[in-house]
């Protein structure tokens, strides 16, 4: 096993684990990335994939806003991205400046699964994520825990036909509803390589991880609980089994599944630790229905860091209210930060969370 430094702020593993915390921790989806310059500038230079696949970059690039936000952020979030496992089953990603991700070859009918790989070892295929992981576990000194990451099998499925980006996901639907077996036995194969990738995540000194199922608001409730919920618990049961197996600590295990309000209840006994909710969702209402039994996560609208510095003030306040600031919360946003975002309306945000996280904990 590697040694890593020792831990200097585990605020966001204690409020993931429902220990008490002395003010409310905070991180951001997708906080390295487009809004920040010194991020805008790495990609001047190199291409996106090639920072994931290049541990140095990777390194530099998660550690950028914790650098820029010193102590303001609980926790850093691995470079990658959650399309690096349909990289692994053998298909072609591209990232396209400006556009997002491109697949030119995506899956169309039920035969097209026989191009996917039949086995993926994740040490051969996504090796190079475990050393990103290892490599920034030791350059962040025990600053803050690392967050390691995976898409949830239906929003990779649906990325894996759309071929991209999609507003209906027309494409992706048909093959749930009229290809029901041979979507779940893609859905399946996508779990068992997120099962290792997890674990080796895990392995390689990831101390906390999150599931995106950004998708999941795409399906009816009843939808989701035949193609999404299934697969989300097996991940969650077999990556700890796993652990427990090898002789490891289990890590907090965080499920976002955007849009899914309907999934609260489900998810609350799904296995997962932490649930990430999007803004549409109210506080009071998560918390009547999962009464303590996880920690909950979010869920200001990123859009509200454009609209201006008193209005951030004055919805963290309302948001650190409604939550409750000592326990089983973990301050974000409800999706992730924006490329428009002024990385200074990101700072009042932080520092917000900071002092009225404080000022709320001591009523
Ligand atoms: O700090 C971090 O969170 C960085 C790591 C990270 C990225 N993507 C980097 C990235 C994480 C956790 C992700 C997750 C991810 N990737 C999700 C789930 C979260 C969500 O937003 O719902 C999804 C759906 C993807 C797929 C993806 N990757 C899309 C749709 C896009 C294009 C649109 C966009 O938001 O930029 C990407 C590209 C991407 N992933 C960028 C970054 C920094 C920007 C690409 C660039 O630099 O050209």
């Amino acid at each position: 096993m590697n040694a890593f430094p020792p831990l200097k702020n585990d605020l966001i593993l204690r409020a993931a684990t429902g220990q008490p915390t002395e003010r409310a921790p905070v991180w951001i989806m997708r906080q390295a990335g487009r809004y920040l310059p010194e991020f805008r500038k790495e990609r001047e230079e190199h291409d996106f994939f090639t920072i994931c696949r290049t541990p140095e970059l990777a390194t530099r690039v998660t550690l950028q806003p914790i650098n820029r936000y010193d102590g303001l952020l609980d926790a850093a979030i691995i470079f990658s991205d959650i399309l690096v496992v349909p990289q692994a089953l053998g298909m072609v990603v591209e990232m396209l400046p400006g556009k997002g991700p491109n697949f030119p070859e995506p899956l169309v009918l039920p035969e097209d699964l026989m191009k996917l790989k039949e086995v993926v070892d994740v040490y051969e295929e996504l090796g190079y994520v475990f050393d990103a992981i290892t490599m920034t576990r030791k350059a962040l000194e025990g600053r803050v825990p690392l967050f390691g990451f995976i898409g949830a099998p239906w929003t990779l499925m649906a990325y894996m036909i759309e071929g991209g980006g999609s507003t209906s996901l027309s494409k992706a639907k048909t093959w749930l509803f009229k290809y029901p077996a041979d979507s779940h036995k893609l859905l399946q194969k996508i779990t068992d390589v997120a099962v290792d990738f997890l674990v080796g995540q895990i392995k390689a000194g990831a101390q906390i991880v999150q599931v995106f199922e950004s998708w999941g608001g795409e399906l009816s409730p009843h939808d989701f609980n035949t193609f999404s919920l299934p697969y989300l618990k097996q991940i969650a049961q077999r990556v700890k089994k796993q652990l427990l197996q090898d002789g490891l600590s289990l890590v907090p295990m965080t499920i976002f599944a955007k849009g899914s309000w309907y999934a609260i209840e489900s998810l609350s006994e799904s296995g997962y630790d932490t649930i990430s909710l999007d803004w549409t969702v109210d506080p009071a209402y998560a918390k009547s229905i999962t009464k303590g039994r996880v920690t909950l996560q979010g869920n200001m609208d990123p859009s509200m860091l454009n609209g201006g510095d008193d209005a951030i003030r004055a919805t963290v306040r309302q948001m650190l209210t409604a939550f409750g600031t000592n326990q089983r919360y973990i301050v974000n946003l409800g999706h992730g930060i924006l490329p428009t975002i002024d990385p200074e309306a990101t700072r009042v945000f932080l520092e917000t969370v900071h002092s009225v996280g404080l000022e709320l904990n001591k009523n």
